[in-house]
């Protein structure tokens, strides 16, 4: 926005109504998740922020896959596509901001919300993330990177303190959220939990230090919802927009007759109701992870009083209403609107009518190329003569999402038995055990939720129906959740039995595993096939269809499936997780997914990367050079926001590889190089390999193509806490292949 405009309307603002700015309230029509109501008087309108990042969450809309599907996708085009999607379903139920991407990585396998998170890898995610965040920006709405920084456990998520060193924080938790920010992200949701001592909504070095003074971040620093602790420290530390600004009960009133009723009868304020009864009465404990929603007003009268009493200088405020102000202006909410504003190009109040058909294709289309193929002895894909025996315990369901504030009330579903019957001419479905329950942030009391009546399942009739058919599909799944990690590995209730079981009976049994993250999988040797979908979406069967019969699965796992929760660099000590003492240390450093199995010679049951395909494909001819900007080193212990020492996102090494699909089928390979960079001087460690680049590219039966790919300097580049970002001369090695664990050809390039 022009500093003009800013400047005049900060002038003619009052203090309350600046207040007004920089606080959340309800949305007078229980839609937004998040909304400002704006100052009538100086024609600035309510903001209207919403989750989230598998799909709109105000009525209906498309429930696209959960992030890790899209991350499993390794696709930035797809990605942008998605983005722009989301965009438009976000400015057709009328919002401005849409509340995701989740950018965290991927740390604890059973992390709760590892469905709403890209990868273990921070070039993944920020290659993917920094895509999803351009779609949604140009698809004209805001994006919002969240939650800044190291919220990697559900487990005391409101409380808990990340004690991370510099160079874990700088080469693997922090990346994802300066690709963001280098995308033009318009805001960041400050995580609940603390890093190294200090809540992130007060962390003055992070917000103030890093995510402004290093990387030029100029948009809005939001809360997360209730995750403020005081007034003064929230605004000396760079927080703009404490969110929500209301109690849990105005909040959650709209999706609960009874809470409805006692706002009516005014008993939450008059009993001093809302956050014991509430969260009592959701049944979640607030120690577990659920933020205290109480008090909710720090930038009401608390800031009002820290200003008058000068702790807080009134040009801070001033500074939080500008960035605000610039997040009004992008979104065109300045011009009235009936103008389209000067960044988002909005075509005034007329919202773009969504092709909810295509939409739902598309989420055909990422839950497709998110697949990943484990395992398969050759029954895959199915012929569309063969009976099928569809088992597990909701295969009659869709897996839409997870639990938690990414919730979406999908347009449509179509589950794996309906999917599977549009493709196959025999079909029979038998539960076998008993419903996996599918957890909600909205069960709440007397919400009417409904508890569908079910015969209970019948585990002999499932294996007989598996031994009858030419092949057996076992659907299995967990229910993962915000607020909450999952208390093990383990699939949850008898599936794990139900696998065996029918394995023992059929042959070509298949196991469709629709998870949030890892599982454990004791009968992978037992099985012909093994199918990752994790949380598909509302086109789930659909998708499994078009795989099981054929489509090459184009997914590659975004994190290591360990054979258990010990094979993890998390595990074996409560410090490093779920913590001590509301500390939870990050001991490993930067040895975090197949980092910490490589430094550990730990055999991973599936390594990152890895996934098979219908094709077979070769590599040959690799061909590595440096690039003009490799070598040096910043020097100013910046995240290359330096000068000198050049730009970290710089191709640092140009990679060509020919690859040829020596199938007679069409096939998708995502190429990917790893780089083994020389022994780094004194004892500093390094990991082995690491992701520098990769590409997935579709090639038609018997195609050869020459792929090109290039290696950023960041990915030659280690954090030295005191130098700074650092390219140690010498030989790095750049290994192309399949997986982590799957270098088919290699090369070297000197470098400095
Ligand atoms: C939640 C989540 C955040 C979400 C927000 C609004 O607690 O942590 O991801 O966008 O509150 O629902």
């Amino acid at each position: 926005m022009s500093d003009g405009r800013v400047d005049g309307l900060l002038s003619d603002l009052t203090l309350d109504e600046k207040l007004r700015l920089v606080r959340g309230r309800p949305d007078p029509e229980g839609r937004a998740t998040g909304y400002v109501p704006g100052v009538e008087r100086l024609d600035i309108p309510p903001l209207r922020l919403v989750d989230g990042p598998l799909g709109v969450r105000d009525r209906e809309a498309t429930a696209f896959p959960a992030t890790i599907a899209l991350g499993a996708s390794w696709d930035p085009d797809l990605a942008r596509r998605l983005g722009r999607a989301l965009a438009a379903e976000t400015r057709a139920r009328g919002h401005d901001v849409l509340l995701a991407p989740g950018l965290n990585i991927v740390r604890v396998p059973t992390g709760g919300r590892n469905f709403e998170y890209l990868s273990e890898d921070p070039v993944l995610t920020s290659a993917v993330g920094a895509a999803y965040v351009d779609g949604v920006e140009t698809g004209g709405v805001g994006a919002t990177a969240k939650h800044f920084v190291a919220n990697n456990q559900e487990h005391r998520r409101d409380t808990v303190d990340a004690v991370v060193p510099e160079r874990a924080l700088r080469e693997i938790y922090l990346p994802g959220f300066r690709a963001a920010v280098d995308a033009d992200a318009s805001a960041v949701m400050a995580a609940y939990n603390r890093v190294n001592g200090h809540y992130m909504s007060e962390n003055r070095r992070l917000l103030e230090g890093v995510l402004r003074g290093e990387w030029g971040f100029d948009g809005v620093v939001m809360s997360d919802w209730w995750g403020t602790h005081d007034a003064a420290a929230a605004a000396e530390g760079g927080l703009d927009l404490e969110m929500p600004g209301a109690s849990a009960v105005e909040l959650f009133a709209p999706h609960s007759r009874w809470l409805r009723a006692m706002l009516r009868l005014r008993l939450s304020d008059r009993l001093d109701l809302d956050p014991p009864l509430l969260w009592r009465l959701t049944d979640r404990l607030a120690d577990e992870g659920q933020p205290d929603p109480y008090p909710f007003d720090f930038f009401g009268d608390p800031l009002r009083r820290a200003i008058d009493d000068g702790l807080v200088a009134e040009a801070t405020l001033d500074r939080k209403v500008r960035h605000v102000l610039g997040l009004y202006e992008r979104a065109g909410l300045l011009d009235g609107r009936s103008e389209g504003s000067a960044r988002w190009g909005r075509a005034g109040d007329t919202a773009p009518s969504v092709d909810w058909d295509a939409h739902h294709d598309l989420a055909r289309e990422v839950a497709r190329r998110g697949t990943v193929l484990l395992a398969n002895d050759g029954t895959l894909p199915l012929g569309e003569d063969d009976s099928l025996a569809v088992v597990g315990p909701n295969a009659d369901e869709a897996k839409v999402g997870g639990g938690g504030s990414s919730e979406v009330t999908p347009t449509r579903t179509v589950s794996p038995v309906e999917g599977l019957r549009a493709g196959a001419s025999r079909v029979t479905f038998e539960r076998g055990v008993k419903r996996v329950a599918n957890p909600s942030m909205f069960d709440l009391p007397g919400s009417g939720l409904r508890r569908r009546l079910r015969a209970g399942p019948d585990f002999d009739a499932a294996v007989r129906a598996a031994a009858d058919a030419d092949a057996a599909i076992v659907v299995v799944q967990d229910g993962a959740t915000e607020s909450e990690d999952r208390t093990s590995m383990a699939l949850p209730g008898e599936q794990d039995r139900l696998v065996r079981a029918v394995a023992a009976e059929n042959p070509r049994t298949v196991v469709v595993c629709r998870s949030s993250g890892p599982v454990e999988m004791p009968w992978a040797s037992e099985v012909a096939a093994v199918v990752q979908t994790w949380y598909p979406g509302q086109a789930d069967g659909a998708a499994l269809a078009d795989v099981l019969f054929g489509a090459d699965p184009g997914g590659r796992l975004p994190l290591t499936v360990g054979r258990r929760f010990e094979d993890y660099t998390v595990a074996g000590d409560q410090r490093r997780y779920p913590g001590v003492n509301e500390h939870v240390h990050y001991d490993e450093g930067i040895f975090v997914g197949y980092r910490g199995f490589d430094r550990d010679g730990v055999a991973p049951r599936y390594p990152f990367g890895h996934g098979r395909s219908y094709a077979d494909f070769a590599y040959a001819d690799l061909a590595v050079e440096r690039a003009a900007a490799a070598g040096g080193t910043d020097g100013d212990g910046t995240d290359g926001g330096g000068t000198d020492g050049g730009d970290l996102d710089a191709p640092a090494i140009d990679v060509t590889v020919t690859v040829a699909n020596r199938a007679g089928r069409p096939g998708r390979e995502v190429v990917q190089a790893y780089v083994e960079p020389p022994d780094p001087p004194g004892a500093t460690a390094r990991p082995g390999r690491e992701l520098g680049g990769f590409v997935s590219v579709a090639l038609d039966p018997g195609e050869r193509r020459a792929v090109p790919l290039s290696v950023p300097r960041r990915a030659l580049a280690r954090y030295d806490p005191g130098a700074g970002w650092t390219v140690d001369p010498g030989e790095y090695a750049v290994v192309v292949g399949r997986s982590a664990r799957g270098g088919r050809v290699r090369a070297t390039v000197t470098v400095g």
